[in-house]
């Protein structure tokens, strides 16, 4: 049950009489109530606290004290709460009875959903998560939008929804010209024979490097240019006179500091397009190959485009190369505990995108510009391009045709694309061309997240910055992890208790977590430095410190020979007596709670804060109530169902964002 949505209802039920009563009462609306009636950040002021009687006063020109306790009068609580305190200018504090959160535990204790009801409206999702350019080095954003859609998809699921993960790989693009190339002017035989992915993604490397490096040659002169234009702003802003007129100043202070910034803006990408032109210079053979190969750009678009028509040599090389790379990728898949329903790429919808084009031209929707085919939109001033000049379909043609396919074949409520905050004009577009289209009774949503930052406050990058570098990155997590589970182990006062294959296999589960519940943590939507450090401590708002709390019960009930089932089934009475015990009865009935508030703006942070506030508040009850040697049977019964409890609510929680837990550590 969700208690916030309970009492919300029970104001509004209050403040619909009012305003019946005496018309110039008005009932809050939904908004109103989620951001007036929220949980207390502080015990004095009980378990929820309402802060409706203060807009409310101000409305009805009255002392808000006194609005205050005439929605108190109206207010219908008793089943669950004490009788509601009026505090301060006129804060509403409502305290949960403990009778009545012994009754919702006591219940949990015999629920497998451990009282969490599946959604009365169950709904149809979409989830678009992962979605890598496969044969294209993957880099960390991938992972976020992995671990980050598996955990939505993960709780739609345990609400009662219907959610589909499907893996839009990018399956077809230009990275596949890029290949085919590759394969047939550069190929190693001996090394393609060792390993056909290895092979495959050093093409992939050379054939990027020397387009790029033609593409560079081509732009110096324009950076060149614009670094000019912007030294001689610069200088000319430098050498105006003041004014002596002290605002004016200040404004040419100002557009000075501005154009002082674009200066070092343009001196910088000049500098890394020169060191990019450089390393392939200096390098003999790359220096010969780009000489030999000045049409490589051409070439490969040339390729691509053959390979869109159709073209059996390049359809065959492509049929090739996809089992080699899917397994690269499915590889990685396996050790993130990751699957999805579909994987349907844009290879899928290739067939489809002809006659989406056709039906935006025929429904007046898409017209030509410049040659390009163009939805022209109000939401965006560019138009989005659906198909281009050379007759080219795009990312955005074969979306649209993503997006008529899913509704004929799971008439889904809503659309979510877990992808990284670069996309977000594409997705604006994108959505609002589907609205026009007829789709606007779908809700679409772009889960959008920052980047993973290094050390320096740049992108992170891996070393060799592919998907065996991605690899590199979990065997470095469960590496550390081993060394601090071990670590751990040996400082047990009774002696290690693991085996060395325990140890293993513990590190695996507590590495991986690290890094996922690192990425849930975020705001997804801020930048984040990856730490393995950080990652990886005991204390904090981390995967390893909630590990430990979920095997600290483990531990307790097996140093007490307790038998699990029977206690459950047993059903004895839960206590309240300390305010320890209180506290974490409170946040295991908030479970409810913290899922939706992850529903409801899709942050996976939601849960990671309650079940770090659970951790914290478990960990609070060990220090201070003694469960094994608990000073009556009673409690000793009550003290191990609320660990009980704790421990299913924590491993509940974990396996949502895709985490495992472990019995010891
Ligand atoms: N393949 C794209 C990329 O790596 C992401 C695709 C996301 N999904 C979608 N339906 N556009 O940038």
């Amino acid at each position: 049950m969700n208690i916030l949505a309970e009492i919300r209802r029970r104001f509004a039920a209050a403040l619909a009489e009012l305003a019946q009563e005496e018309p110039p009462w008005t009932a809050a609306g939904e908004s109103g109530m989620r951001d007036l009636v929220r949980q207390s950040q502080d015990a004095k002021f009980g378990d929820y606290q309402a802060n409706l009687a203060m807009p409310l006063a101000k409305q009805l020109a009255r002392p808000p004290r006194d609005v205050a306790a005439q929605i108190v009068a109206h207010l219908d609580v008793a089943d669950l709460c004490h009788e509601p305190q009026i505090a301060g200018p006129g804060f509403i504090n409502l305290t949960l009875r403990d009778d009545w959160l012994a009754a919702r535990l006591g219940a949990a204790v015999s629920d497998a959903r451990l009282g969490i009801a599946p959604a009365a409206k169950p709904r149809t999702f979409i989830v678009d998560y992962s979605a890598p350019n496969v044969a294209k080095p993957m880099h960390v954003g991938h992972i976020r939008s992995t671990v980050i859609g598996d955990s939505l998809y993960r709780t739609l699921k345990f609400l009662g929804h219907r959610a589909i993960g499907d893996n839009h790989i990018g399956d077809w693009g230009t990275q596949f010209g890029m290949i085919i190339h590759g394969y047939k002017h550069f190929l190693d035989k001996a090394a393609y024979e060792r390993s056909h992915v290895d092979e495959l993604a050093r093409l992939y490397r050379l054939v990027n490097q020397l387009v790029d490096y033609h593409e560079g040659r081509a732009r110096l002169p324009e950076l060149e240019k614009r670094v000019a234009e912007a030294e001689q702003t610069v200088a000319g802003l430098r050498a105006a006179p003041p004014t002596g007129d002290a605002k004016a100043d200040k404004k040419a202070a100002q557009i000075l500091r501005r154009a002082e910034a674009d200066l070092a803006a343009a001196k910088s990408d000049l500098a890394e397009m020169r060191r990019r032109l450089a390393a392939v210079e200096a390098d003999a053979r790359l220096a010969r190959l780009a000489r030999d190969h000045a049409g490589i750009a051409e070439a490969v678009l040339a390729e691509t485009a053959k390979l869109h028509a159709d073209d059996a040599e390049n359809l065959a090389l492509w049929r090739q190369f996809m089992p080699d790379c899917m397994a690269a990728i499915q590889h990685l898949y396996d050790r993130l505990g990751v699957r999805f329903d579909e994987t349907l790429g844009e290879s899928f919808y290739h067939d489809r995108l002809r006659k989406v084009v056709d039906d935006l031209v025929a429904k007046g929707l898409a017209r030509e510009s410049g040659g390009a085919m163009c939805v022209f939109l109000e939401e965006t001033p560019a138009p989005m391009i659906v198909q281009k000049r050379d007759g080219a379909f795009l990312y955005a043609t074969s979306d649209l045709a993503t997006i008529q396919y899913r509704q004929e074949r799971w008439q889904p409520d809503a659309l979510l694309y877990v992808v990284d905050h670069r996309q977000s004009l594409h997705f604006q577009q994108l959505f609002a061309a589907a609205r026009l289209w007829g789709y606007g009774h779908m809700e679409f949503a772009h889960i959008s997240f920052g980047t993973v930052l290094g050390d320096d406050g740049r992108p992170f990058k891996t070393r060799s910055g592919d998907t065996v570098g991605l690899e590199g990155l979990l065997d470095e997590a469960v590496e550390r992890a081993h060394a601090i589970v071990s670590a751990n182990d040996d400082a047990k006062s009774d002696g290690p208790e693991l085996t060395a294959a325990d140890r293993k296999r513990i590190a695996q589960t507590v590495g991986i977590a690290a890094l996922k519940y690192a990425d849930l943590s975020q705001n997804r939507t801020s930048d984040y430095v990856f730490s393995y450090d950080k990652m990886l401590a005991m204390n904090g708002n981390t995967a390893t410190y909630v590990q430990y709390a979920y095997a600290r019960v483990r531990s307790i009930f097996r140093r007490g020979g307790v038998d699990v089932e029977r206690l459950r089934a047993d059903a004895a009475p839960i206590l309240l007596d300390t305010p320890a015990e209180r506290a974490l009865a409170v946040a295991l009935v908030q479970f409810a709670e913290a899922l939706e508030a992850v529903l409801a703006d899709y942050r996976p942070n939601q849960l990671t804060t309650y079940l770090f506030e659970l951790a914290n508040r478990y960990s609070t009850f060990f220090d201070q109530c003694p469960v094994l040697k608990a000073p009556s049977e009673e409690l000793r019964t009550s003290r191990l169902l609320l660990c009980d409890l704790t421990a299913r609510t924590l491993a509940q929680g974990l396996a949502l964002l895709g985490i495992d837990v472990v019995e010891q550590m």
